[in-house]
């Protein structure tokens, strides 16, 4: 696959010119002394290698590879084990939460096909029947785990058989997984979506963030691709008429940004992670991260200011936070922690309680909502967070030899400088499944100015335009698309991506001047290494 155009012409340039000029870049974080080491370290790069460096470059193309999306069993999806601490209550939870996961919605409680909270007997990957209610006027998905699904329920964004129903009929009418917004999800029940020109059959499930609205001030919000409009269960909704925003136009003009899903695996221990933990890694690896130019800073809550560390940008507080603003901006399901809809249009809304999802206090059982059935008391959104919590993280395979070498390599080329390799959780908590663990997430939770390659141009908290929090690394083994747009399904593209020299402000992208990316030096470590543990690296990081 070619690296985009910038990346690559960039690398040869900086073999060329010398990479001190990307290091006096206008990052503000790096002190004089990290600016002396990061030359330093530069310009032995240079000169060990100097054009053989370049040469290696073009020759490691074709000689590393991708070993691919890891098969055997999946790595992620059951929760904490009873040996690592989790109760049968909290495995009662976990349970009902990750049920209440994959129930798919429908618009009003009347037309749920069976009572919301019962189960269907189907497999979340072939669901067809209704068993929940308050799918919104516009949503993203009907489910949380249709776009939570890879390797396993609670994953990244996997694929769907597109015609469930048929294929329950018959089987061997099963048409191959693809992604479930291309077919499945914009026409569930007759709905009548179109499918947006960036939404592909085999490609990402994505979601689409506008950078700017018509009148030019800063937009950033999520625009959910769908809409209830022509749901043929619903007899309530038939005066809905709105339109699926003009997402060609946006496309045309350049004002989307995108994001694919991120897994679950592991969160209640990411959750869990102390502040003071996050800090003290970072400066233990001050002398480390000054070898390759590396900074980060953290995001945080305006109104705690605690550190934020969940989404691409590190912008959401915690894991319930995250469930209530996931069912309501990507299912459109009101509840108490989003109470208002998206889209109030009334013709859409038709006999819908806001919020939607709430905690329960009906006198029996009849509806799966009673006060007195503590799994079924407490709201989705809430029991969402259960699940979460108990979900455990991902199960690398062994290591083998050449596993082992790629995880020195990627040692030795910086890259552990951002994604650190292990967080240990707060020494108290209210569970000992999740209290004094070792999280092996190679993530430092920090955001890193990653420059203009990579840009989405969005504001989050904190978070600037070329802002990411560290991607954590645990379970890229299995994972099917890489970076916060799913540009790329292919581990050495990814690598490449990193790399951005520092920019001017770009009239055309509507982006400011930004500085070079923080990976520079440590990718450009990585592909001066020979080609065997160019390979190795990649072998470590699909047993993750
Ligand atoms: C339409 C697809 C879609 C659906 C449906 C969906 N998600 Fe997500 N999920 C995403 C995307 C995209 C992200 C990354 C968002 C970002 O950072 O901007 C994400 C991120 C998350 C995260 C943050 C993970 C991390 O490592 O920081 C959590 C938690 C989460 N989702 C939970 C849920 C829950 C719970 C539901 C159901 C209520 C749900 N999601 C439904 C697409 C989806
Ligand atoms: C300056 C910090 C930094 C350094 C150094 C760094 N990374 Fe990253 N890495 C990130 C960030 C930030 C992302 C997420 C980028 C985005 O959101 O598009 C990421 C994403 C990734 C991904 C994609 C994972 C996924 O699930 O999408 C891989 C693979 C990866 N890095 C590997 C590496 C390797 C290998 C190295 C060393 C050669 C490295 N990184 C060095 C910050 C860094």
């Amino acid at each position: 696959m070619p690296l985009s155009a910038l990346g690559w012409r960039y690398l040869d340039k900086c073999v060329i010119t010398g990479v001190t000029s990307m290091m006096f870049s206008k990052n503000a974080t790096f002190s004089k002394n990290t600016f002396a080491v990061s030359v330093a370290m530069g310009l032995a790069l240079m000169a060990a290698s100097n054009s053989a460096f370049s040469q290696d470059l073009a020759r490691a193309q074709g000689r590393v590879s991708d070993p691919g999306v890891r098969g055997g069993p999946a790595g992620g999806g059951a929760p904490i084990s009873a040996a690592d601490g989790l109760n049968e209550n909290e495995l009662k939870q976990f349970n009902e939460g990750k049920f209440r996961a994959t129930e798919l919605e429908a618009t009003c409680e009347t037309c749920s096909q069976i009572i919301p909270g019962t189960m269907s007997g189907e497999s979340p990957f072939l669901n067809t029947i209704t068993n929940s209610a308050g799918l919104g006027a516009r949503f993203n998905g009907d489910q949380c785990s249709v776009c939570h699904s890879q390797p396993d329920i609670g994953g990244s964004g996997g694929f769907f058989v597109p015609n469930p129903v048929e294929a329950k009929r018959d089987p061997s009418k099963a048409q191959r997984p693809e992604n479930p917004m291309f077919r499945l999800i914009p026409h569930r029940h007759g709905q009548t979506n179109k499918t947006p020109s960036f939404i592909k059959q085999y490609g990402p499930i994505r979601e689409a963030r506008f950078k700017f609205k018509s009148d030019g001030t800063r937009d950033g919000g999520v625009h959910q691709l769908f809409t209830v409009v022509g749901r043929d269960d619903d007899p309530g909704n038939a005066g809905c008429s709105i339109k699926q925003p003009d997402f060609e136009t946006e496309l045309a003009n350049n004002n989307i940004s995108f994001r694919i899903p991120l897994q679950l695996f592991g969160l209640g221990l990411i959750d869990t992670i102390e502040d003071q933990e996050i800090i003290k890694r970072h400066d233990a690896s001050a002398a480390y991260r000054a070898r390759f130019g590396v900074a980060g800073r953290t995001n945080r809550s305006d109104n705690d200011g605690t550190i934020t560390r969940f989404g691409w940008k590190a912008q959401n507080k915690s894991l319930t936070v995250f469930a209530g603003e996931a069912y309501n901006v990507e299912m459109g399901v009101t509840n108490e922690l989003f109470p208002q809809a998206t889209d109030e249009t009334d013709n859409c809304n038709v006999d819908k309680p806001h919020p939607n999802d709430v905690a329960r206090t009906a006198n029996n059982d009849l509806t799966n909502d009673s006060f007195f059935n503590p799994i079924h008391i407490f709201a989705d959104w809430m029991q969402f967070t259960f699940w979460m919590r108990f979900l455990d993280a991902p199960k690398p395979v062994a290591l083998t030899a050449q596993a082992q070498r790629g995880q020195q390599v990627f040692a030795d080329s910086g890259c552990a400088a951002c994604h650190t390799p292990q967080m240990v959780t707060a020494a108290t908590t209210q569970s000992p499944s999740v209290e004094g663990k070792t999280a092996n997430l190679y993530s430092d939770l920090l955001i890193h100015h990653m420059g203009a390659n990579l840009a989405d141009n969005v504001i989050q908290g904190q978070a600037g335009v070329d802002e990411f929090r560290t991607q954590p690394l645990w379970g890229v083994g299995q994972r099917l698309f890489f970076m916060h747009d799913g540009r790329t399904n292919d581990l050495v593209q990814a690598i490449r991506e990193h790399v951005s020299p520092a920019t001017p402000a770009n009239p055309r992208t509507k982006l400011p001047a930004l500085p070079a990316s923080e990976a520079n030096l440590s990718v450009f470590s990585y592909f001066a290494k020979n080609p065997a543990d160019q390979q190795a690296l990649l072998v470590f990081l699909r047993s993750l």
